[in-house]
């Protein structure tokens, strides 16, 4: 989705530059066009030719050279881009856009721009934490300046907290949200809807320190939650334990157990549309220890006695006054795939299922495509393999289109 997008990104002097050359990797692996502003303390971490190689455009760091000016002058850079990323955002450079200063190259296109500009923090956590930093955050804050992360941890200097520049994975995202946000209103259909999606495995306590839990990646759940959010919706997302960053514009719960994953689906309130893509599992321990279980020399195994989980699908299923307008479940089987998710629509009470095969042979679990069947009252449409992202953008098209068809009552009045 970021074929064709501009951006230009102002890269600072921190130790956390070397994460732009994978920065920009991921920009061009989706055909957008990257250019950077390295300042002069940024090419003490990472060199313009290393830029310029992966980005396969000029490198711009002097105000003042004739040649750059005559080519591309600094007003000419913002108007050239569709976004601005600063990456790595220093408490320096933070603090030269709060104050409006101009004394270089990056500060007077940062200046200068009227577009988007997104800020990457990157610096130790008491210069994150400082009260000039936090103002410098604040101000930019209110004139429009977004940011993605800090994330904490454990950062160059030894230290943890927060500060540590967010992974490129999760800047390429904020990325994404932000140019679907300038999107025109015809491109939003889902907007003024609210969807619920569940994602990831659920973790079950045997004792303290143990659980049951399945090999769910999340990837095809939290994809889905991204693409009903590129489409407008406002969506909350009840995530089990993953790995996968949490896509940006949408709301994250995140929990580990099928019980406190169905205590938030209902406290999300009234949605349009749920899917239920959670891999949830099916049996918790009726009693599960409050201390760890001991090994006891020559005894025999603990037996770990389960009782079912609730059903989430099912209880957002039930017909009633809060029902979402459309559920949609999944049905991952390794046999008898489609008898057995037209059979589960109808044991679950749901209006669509996505069918898809999780044999070990198909890669489906954790891996990057799918291919799936859509079942529906009206029959079922086999989708050829497709990446998961691809499924839920083509699953959210649909949900979009069933959701602006007037309702069989209003179609009739
Ligand atoms: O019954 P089964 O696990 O095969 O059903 C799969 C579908 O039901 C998925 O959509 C899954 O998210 C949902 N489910 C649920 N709560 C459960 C079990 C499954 O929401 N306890």
């Amino acid at each position: 989705m970021l074929k064709g997008k501009r951006i230009l990104l102002v890269v600072a002097g921190g130790i956390a530059a070397f994460k732009v050359h994978e920065l920009i990797r991921l920009l061009r692996k989706q055909d957008a066009a990257v250019r950077c502003v390295l300042t002069e303390a940024g090419a003490k971490f990472v060199t313009p030719l290393s830029l310029q190689a992966l980005t396969e455009d000029k490198v711009y760091s002097d105000m003042f050279s004739l040649t750059d000016e005559s080519e591309m002058g600094h007003i000419q850079l913002s108007r050239d881009a569709d976004l601005l990323v600063v990456v790595p955002a220093t408490a320096n450079i933070l603090a030269r856009m709060a104050g409006g200063l101009a004394d270089d190259l990056a500060s007077t296109v940062l200046l200068a721009t009227d577009k988007p500009v997104l800020a990457a923090p990157a610096m130790n956590v008491r210069m994150w934490s400082h009260a000039a930093t936090q103002a410098n955050v604040g101000t930019l804050t209110a004139r429009g300046i977004r940011f993605v992360g800090p994330n904490d941890g454990v950062m160059a200097c030894n230290e943890f907290g927060p500060g540590r520049m967010s992974e490129p994975v999760e800047i390429v995202a904020a990325i994404e949200a932000m140019l679907e946000a300038e999107k025109p209103a015809a491109d939003k259909p889902l907007a003024g809807k609210r969807a619920l999606v569940t994602s990831g495995p659920t973790r079950e306590a045997i004792d303290p320190v143990r659980y049951i839990s399945n090999h769910s990646s999340g990837k095809q759940g939290h994809a889905i939650a991204a693409a009903l959010a590129q489409l407008g919706a406002d969506v909350t997302l009840v995530s089990g334990p993953v790995t996968v960053p949490d896509p940006a514009g949408v709301a994250v719960v995140k929990i580990d157990s099928a019980d406190q994953m169905l205590a938030a689906c209902l406290a999300a309130g009234a949605v349009d549309v749920a899917v239920c893509a959670a891999a949830v599992a099916d049996w918790k321990m009726a009693a599960p220890a409050t201390a760890k279980i001991k090994k006891q020399a020559g005894a025999a195994p603990p037996s770990l006695v389960l009782t079912p989980n609730p059903d989430i699908l099912a209880t957002l299923s039930r017909p009633g006054p809060k029902r979402p307008r459309l559920v949609v479940g999944f049905a991952a089987e390794t046999e008898n795939l489609i008898a057995n998710a037209i059979d589960k629509r109808t044991r679950k009470g749901c209006d669509w299922i996505v069918a898809n095969d999780v044999s070990p042979a198909t890669g489906t679990f954790g891996g990057d495509r799918n291919t799936v069947h859509l079942i529906s009252a009206e029959g079922v449409q086999d989708w050829p393999t497709l990446s998961k992202e691809r499924v839920a953008m083509q699953l959210a098209g649909a949900i979009a289109l069933h959701l602006t068809r007037p309702r069989p009552a209003e179609a009739a009045e």
